[in-house]
């Protein structure tokens, strides 16, 4: 087992969107000695209401800042001693309409990151990256972290991208970099354009929920406190220029996930509606987490009481997902679904 480390101050990019906030949460509760400096653009996605339960808590400092500027980054890195990278532009769908976007933030974005944290000597910067990177497995077997990596879409390719540039300061630096490999997280304060959280909150409101072609399609979904757990765990303990899997072992069928959903909602299943299908849609995702297994990890949430409580979650906070649904998110539903044929309703 590799020995753990600790650290005193840790940049968290992305800190302000879904994963990334609840990863905020989880390290300074496991970790009450150290000091958070979140860093975020607030793009879309990213929204200070996940954070507001840390105002004027003494560890915790926020910086508006996009990870691809410069300047702004080394001002703020002063004094970290780690960096976890979560900033990303990340839902596959907008990824088909703006590409050049996506290569900004998580390619470019992740190099600033990496120069920066190489002028101030960070102990260890960790790139949280994702399933996607290895493509489609379409029938049995798992992806394993030595595999090829073949992304399909923009998105994956650009997160693909950012790994290499990873693996590059490793080898040509020396800077201590480690790199999470999550599968598709869910729970809490996950932006409603992702596919769980789209599915409540369309069904609470009774409109038609948009299924991507025959709804076949497999994902391995992991409770976003276990994806937390997982990159708390590889930050203090994975080995240096190594990727770890964080998967829940947990493969579910797009169209079962729904029809979960519309029965504890009580709602009916005619509000499922099959749509145009996601160009160079990958049919399924596994994961080996063997690895990271090894390093002392494994899920602890069981999918359908923790679908159930997210849920539940989506339907006691109305006002958070509201205020996101009237705004950007309205232009951007007609956009991506009328394309697609569906019934926006
Ligand atoms: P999210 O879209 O909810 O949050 C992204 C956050 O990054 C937002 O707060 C946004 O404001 C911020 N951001 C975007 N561009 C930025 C920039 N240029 N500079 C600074 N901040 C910027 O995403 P998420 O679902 O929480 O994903 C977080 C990370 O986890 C991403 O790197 C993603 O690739 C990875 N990941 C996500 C999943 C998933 O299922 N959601 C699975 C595996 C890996
Ligand atoms: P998503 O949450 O976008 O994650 P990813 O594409 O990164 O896996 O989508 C999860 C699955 O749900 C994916 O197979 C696409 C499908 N999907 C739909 O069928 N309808 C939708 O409206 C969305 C957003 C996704």
């Amino acid at each position: 087992m590799a020995d753990e480390r600790t650290f005193t101050r840790v940049m968290v990019t992305g800190g302000a969107g879904f994963i990334g906030s609840n990863y905020v949460h989880l390290l300074l509760e496991r970790h009450p000695d150290y000091e958070v400096v979140v860093v975020d653009k607030l793009t879309y996605a990213g929204n200070l209401a996940n954070l507001a339960d840390l105002d004027g808590d003494p560890r915790y400092r926020f910086v508006e800042a996009d990870i691809a500027d410069a300047e702004a980054i080394e001002r703020a890195m002063v004094g970290c001693d780690a960096v976890v990278n979560f900033a990303a532009d990340s839902h596959v769908d907008r990824s088909l309409h703006d590409p050049g976007g996506f290569i900004r933030t998580d390619v470019h974005g992740v190099f600033v990151l990496l120069e920066a944290a190489r002028k101030h000597g960070v102990a260890r910067f960790l790139q949280i990256s994702t399933d996607e990177v290895y493509g489609h497995f379409p029938e049995g077997g798992e992806s394993r972290e030595g595999d090829r990596l073949r992304p399909r879409n923009p998105y994956s390719a650009a997160k693909a991208g950012g790994e290499m540039m990873v693996n590059a300061y490793v080898e040509t630096y020396g800077l201590d970099c480690v790199i999470t490999r999550g599968s598709n997280t869910f729970g809490p304060y996950q932006y409603p354009e992702k596919f769980i959280p789209l599915m409540i909150t369309n069904a609470i409101e009774g409109r038609p929920l948009p299924i991507y072609g025959d709804g076949q399609q497999r994902r391995d979904w992991l409770y976003v406190r276990d994806h937390c757990t997982g990159v708390d765990l590889v930050l203090h303990r994975g080995v240096t220029g190594e990727a770890y899997n964080i998967g829940g072992g947990n493969e579910q069928v797009n169209l079962d996930v729904a029809t979960l959903i519309l029965d504890r909602l009580g709602k009916s299943p005619d509000l499922l509606q099959h749509v145009g299908d996601r160009p160079g849609h990958d049919r399924r995702y596994a994961l080996d987490t063997s690895k990271a297994e090894a390093l002392g990890w494994e899920p602890r949430h069981d999918f359908s009481i923790m679908l159930a409580e997210t849920i539940d979650w989506y339907a006691a906070n109305e006002g958070w997902w509201r205020t996101i649904k009237s705004g950007e998110f309205a232009e951007w539903y007609d956009r991506n679904y009328a394309t697609r044929g569906a019934h926006i309703g």
